[in-house]
């Protein structure tokens, strides 16, 4: 079977450098899969593909195909690692216009998106455009007292029971959250809501395989279980301990090695506009694991060939202190001939009998081409097509390169005690009682 493959070879990095850090990789191996420090409390994610909860999943099902057939809309309202993992893989999976093909020919319910900002206007905008549409709410905190998800669920319960009634309403908002605690377990258990569990030793931005990705995806028509299968022989194949045999590990040494060289930034590309939103997944996985402690590489998604015409010179020709990682998809999902044309006004005819995805393989070439050689290390996940299976596999290979990566640095890649901070001075602001 075609697999997942990563190149460093236009990196600037030898094969002996990787080589000379194998006893590093196997010290920070033997800690993650041992788990006998403190941050060993969150890998949960590590096994969960192999062993995942049946029961949760045949619920899971269940509640989709109930949303699916009475709802045109589902609402998911949650931030960060609670939102992110399921909008990249909807987006990934789906149909690029998905929220606007008609009902008949779509696999699911239109999908949006509440509780990840805190603007009055696009809460009042959802609103307005949710009018004569049949929905639900997948209400998605771990903690349960975000702001941003816990006042958008506020609002949009109340737009409920105004339209559906209170009882009716029940049977429309699904919670997803802690097992035992948090406001929003104590509003589920008190109106009865469906609900699912985020399980305790699985942070936010490791989530995605948990109810927090799998609900909402399922929702959309993507097949669960085969993005479990892809993430369940990543599993496999990225637990071995020999560098050379590990792609997964190869890539979060590469990082580290880059990083030690002063290339602050990684810029991760995408030549495919459905995987916009998996790099802002990648971002908030790495830029809330890493940087901490005075270190960390600035995470940076970009899209090209778009972005070529924005950021291109700035790489280019700018300060060198970045690095590429490239998602290069070898098959697309679907190609377009390019046609001859008898005027050929446009120029175009030495590309008739051509396709789209040949262009845009032949801007990556010229890309990696020009950017290399300005001293720009590149490096390349090959990915054989955009699929369930190889996205559920994908998922797994970014965890636990970020979870190894962060012990080669010496770094607790589950905590985020940074973002508590504008926390306190906001509900500070707001008067928020204590206790
Ligand atoms: O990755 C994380 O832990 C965070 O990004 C959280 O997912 C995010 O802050 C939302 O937290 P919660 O699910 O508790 O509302």
């Amino acid at each position: 079977m075609d697999n997942i493959g990563f190149d460093y070879s236009n990196s600037f990095i030898e094969h002996h450098q990787i080589e000379y850090m194998q006893p590093f990789i196997e010290m920070a191996h033997s800690l993650l899969h041992d788990g006998k420090d403190s941050r060993g409390d969150f890998i949960g994610w590590m096994d969960l593909p192999e062993d995942p909860d049946k029961h949760e999943l045949a619920m899971i099902e269940k509640a989709a195909s109930r949303i699916r057939h009475d709802s045109d809309a589902l609402i998911v309202i949650g931030i960060g690692g609670s939102y992110m993992g399921s909008r990249a893989c909807i987006e990934a999976l789906n149909h690029s216009f998905y929220n606007h093909l008609p009902i008949d020919r779509n696999r699911g319910p239109r999908i949006y998106y509440a509780g990840n900002n805190m603007s009055s206007s696009y809460m009042a905008d959802l609103m307005d455009m949710l009018d004569g549409l049949n929905i639900s709410i997948n209400v998605i905190s771990k903690s349960g007292t975000t702001i941003e998800p816990a006042v958008a669920f506020r609002l949009l319960k109340g737009y409920m029971e105004d339209r559906y009634g209170r009882e009716e309403s029940r049977h429309r908002i699904y919670i997803t959250t802690d097992r035992d605690s948090g406001s929003l377990r104590a509003l589920a258990d008190g109106e009865g809501y469906a609900s699912f569990v985020i399980p305790r030793d699985i942070g936010g931005r490791y989530s995605v395989l948990t109810a927090v990705g799998l609900l909402p995806m399922a929702v959309s028509g993507i097949d669960i279980g085969e993005l479990l299968a892809g993430a369940r022989h990543g599993m496999e194949e990225y637990s071995r301990t020999q560098v050379d045999d590990n792609i997964c590990y190869q890539y979060a040494m590469a990082r580290q090695i880059l990083y030690g060289r002063g290339k602050e930034i990684e810029l991760f590309i995408n030549y495919e506009p459905r995987l916009n939103n998996l790099g802002e997944w990648w971002k908030q996985l790495f830029g809330e694991s890493d940087g901490k402690d005075g270190r960390g590489i600035y995470p940076s998604p970009i899209n090209f060939t778009t972005d070529l015409h924005s950021m291109g010179q700035l790489i280019q020709d700018g300060r060198k202190n970045l690095f590429e990682t490239t998602l290069y998809i070898e098959r697309p999902n679907h190609d377009i001939g390019i046609r001859m044309d008898e005027s050929n006004l446009d120029g175009l005819n030495y590309l008739a009998d051509r396709t789209v995805d040949f262009v845009n393989k032949k801007a990556f070439e010229g890309t990696l081409m020009a950017h290399t050689r300005d001293g720009v290390p590149n490096l390349v996940i090959r990915l054989p097509r955009i699929g369930e299976y190889y996205i559920g596999k994908l998922i797994y290979f970014f965890q636990k390169a970020c979870a190894i990566g962060g012990y080669l640095s010496g770094i607790n890649p589950f905590n985020q005690p940074g973002v508590e901070e504008y926390k306190r001075y906001m509900f500070s602001f707001l008067g928020r009682p204590k206790g």
